[in-house]
């Protein structure tokens, strides 16, 4: 079995824009990090992924990169970022940084050049193609903001393909050239000193040749099929782990791959192929919405929830490696669309906290989770910057659909919720800016923030604090142990060992607004009578491992015993 330390990290993601304004103008930047290190540092954590602080126009909040080796002028300079890997490193924090490598910004030089004409040396970076015979796009595939994923170049009568915005152009990964820039920009980074990188959209930037048709009928992102975990994704990935990632001892990489089978996972993950260390569990994520459409909800049940965790702690163990995830820059607060952001939010966000933590794999924590924020009252999609809803609000109404449905979706499901200013302290602007912030603070910044939880060890910041002391102290049996499903059809409590050759520990959530009763199955195989409580999200009532938990209560056990065989007679104590 192995144990490889990189494996116990915790990870806290910035989403820098919105959290910490140093020079006054309402936007987060890289000088306001470097003042909030030793709070990020008093969390536990081991790392910090930064989203992209990249040069950007900002179609897509920097993941739309003019030049990949700059530093926008909105979060600072290069000083400023060494500034802060120097400062994050003297913390003990390690630092990462995302790669975007679809797809760049139309303003980026390589495009500039790729577009000037169809016999340019960089022509061959993006992929264009001829019009089909009646001029119309080359293949029928949508992209992801809806509207075709291919745009007409006036300047050389050919289309460009975009899977994003039709200023977000894919790179060609087929010519080696690109995969050439790539590993070089990986290196420079590394030669100063990166420690870690987080590849967005990273499994489908293999297209199928050809670029055939897709059958599937849907407004936005089908062609699917043509270039999720494409045909060279793992050669490409080994290439450049072998002449990038490679090269610097501990490098880690974490991969977003959405719509992957636990095969995929695997050949990605698996140490002995050399692709990614991990990849992201998105799947938990989008329980909640319509397959086909993100901003369409749908009911869920936890015992859905329930398979998608167990499918992916059983069937990965050994074989691969992932990220978990509850909340991260591209969804609403986990509290509002999986807890109760009114009455329960303070336990219910510590349930859900407790589920990410007592799993094998790497913990992320998304800024503003740990002091549990929520969703912000959105009223109008005016007040919007996310380019997804604002595009997903033109399509849908032009097609005509009535506009307040479909505000009313959108209002719910924004990205914009998960990227309002960090919430640190109850004065008009959270302590985010002394200007105007590019997004509003929410209102209830008043009562929830950094400052009134800091020193309440009853705070769901101070929760997550134990939650990641313990992971670190029994990470032989919460990072690297055996995870066994109980209960698995209880729609309100969700209930599983965890365990390894000497250890066990159980952990019991109700993810309901009620008390929840339940019996512990007789084929457990554990004898509960040892069991000493580690954490929990309400005071302890009663000793021992309760029968019944109240409202979306959490509770965490150890020193579960082996359960005696049959007839071996093993007594507990009291008995
Ligand atoms: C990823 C990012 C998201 C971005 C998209 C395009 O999914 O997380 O924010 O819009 O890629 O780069």
């Amino acid at each position: 079995m192995q144990h490889e330390s990189w494996k116990e990290k915790v990870i806290y993601q910035i989403f820098p824009r919105s959290f910490q304004d140093s020079d006054g103008d309402g936007n987060g930047d890289l000088q306001g990090i470097i003042s909030r290190l030793d709070y990020i540092k008093s969390l536990g954590v081991d790392a910090i992924w930064l989203s992209p602080v990249y040069e950007s126009p900002r179609v897509d909040q920097g993941y739309d990169i003019r030049n990949q080796r700059e530093i926008d002028d909105l979060m600072g300079d290069m000083q400023d970022w060494e500034a802060l890997l120097q400062e994050a490193h003297a913390r003990g924090l390690e630092l990462w940084m995302d790669l975007v490598l679809n797809h760049t910004s139309d303003e980026h030089r390589w495009f500039k050049q790729s577009r000037s004409s169809k016999d340019n040396p960089y022509r061959d970076y993006y992929i264009w193609r001829k019009g089909s015979e009646d001029g119309s796009p080359p293949n029928n595939w949508t992209s992801y903001l809806g509207g075709s994923a291919w745009t007409y170049d006036e300047e050389t009568g050919e289309y460009y393909l975009h899977l994003y915005n039709k200023k977000q152009p894919d790179l060609n990964w087929d010519n080696p050239r690109v995969r050439e820039e790539i590993e070089e920009l990986v290196r420079y980074w590394q030669r100063k000193g990166v420690d870690g990188f987080r590849l967005d959209a990273i499994n489908v930037v293999s297209k199928e040749s050809g670029l055939p048709d897709t059958d599937e009928q849907k407004l936005e992102g089908s062609g699917y099929k043509h270039f999720k975990n494409g045909p060279n994704i793992h050669k490409y990935l080994r290439e450049l782990n072998e002449k990038a990632f490679s090269q610097k001892e501990g490098t880690i990489t974490v991969g977003e791959a959405s719509m992957v089978s636990m095969k995929d996972v695997a050949l990605y993950t698996h140490p002995d192929r050399r692709e990614l260390n991990m990849i992201f569990m998105m799947e938990s994520l989008s329980i909640g919405s319509d397959p086909d459409d993100a901003f369409k909800k749908r009911e869920w049940k936890l015992t859905e929830l329930k398979e998608i965790v167990t499918r992916w702690q059983n069937e990965l163990l050994n074989v691969g490696w992932y990220g978990l995830f509850g909340s991260n820059h591209d969804h609403p607060r986990q509290v509002s669309s999986f807890g109760d952001d009114g009455k329960y939010r303070v336990e219910s966000a510590k349930m859900l906290a407790t589920l990410v933590h007592t799993l094998w794999g790497t913990p992320f924590i998304y800024q503003g989770e740990e002091i549990g924020m929520t969703n912000y009252p959105f009223e109008s999609v005016d007040q919007l910057d996310d380019q997804m809803a604002r595009h997903y609000y033109r399509t849908r109404t032009e097609m005509g659909e009535d506009p307040s449905e479909v505000e009313k979706r959108l209002l719910a499901g924004t990205r914009d919720h998960a990227r309002t200013p960090m919430q640190w302290d109850d004065s008009p602007q959270a302590g985010f800016t002394t200007g105007k912030p590019w997004l509003p603070v929410n209102p209830n910044s008043r009562e929830i923030n950094v400052q009134a939880q800091q020193n309440d060890p009853h705070s769901i910041l101070s929760y997550y604090r134990e939650l990641i002391a313990m992971r670190r102290e029994h990470a032989d049996v919460i990072v690297h142990g055996e995870y066994v499903a109980i209960l698995e059809e209880h729609e309100q409590v969700f209930a599983y060992i965890r365990r390894n050759e000497e250890r066990q520990g159980l952990v019991l959530l109700n993810f309901s607004d009620q008390e929840a009763a339940f019996e512990l199955p007789d084929d457990v195989h554990v004898c509960l009578d040892s069991a000493y409580r580690l954490l929990g999200n309400y005071p302890p009532e009663g000793e021992g491992v309760p029968r019944t938990l109240r409202p979306y209560e959490a509770v965490v056990f150890g020193g579960l015993k082996p359960a005696p065989e049959k007839g071996g007679g093993m007594k507990s104590t009291g008995d």
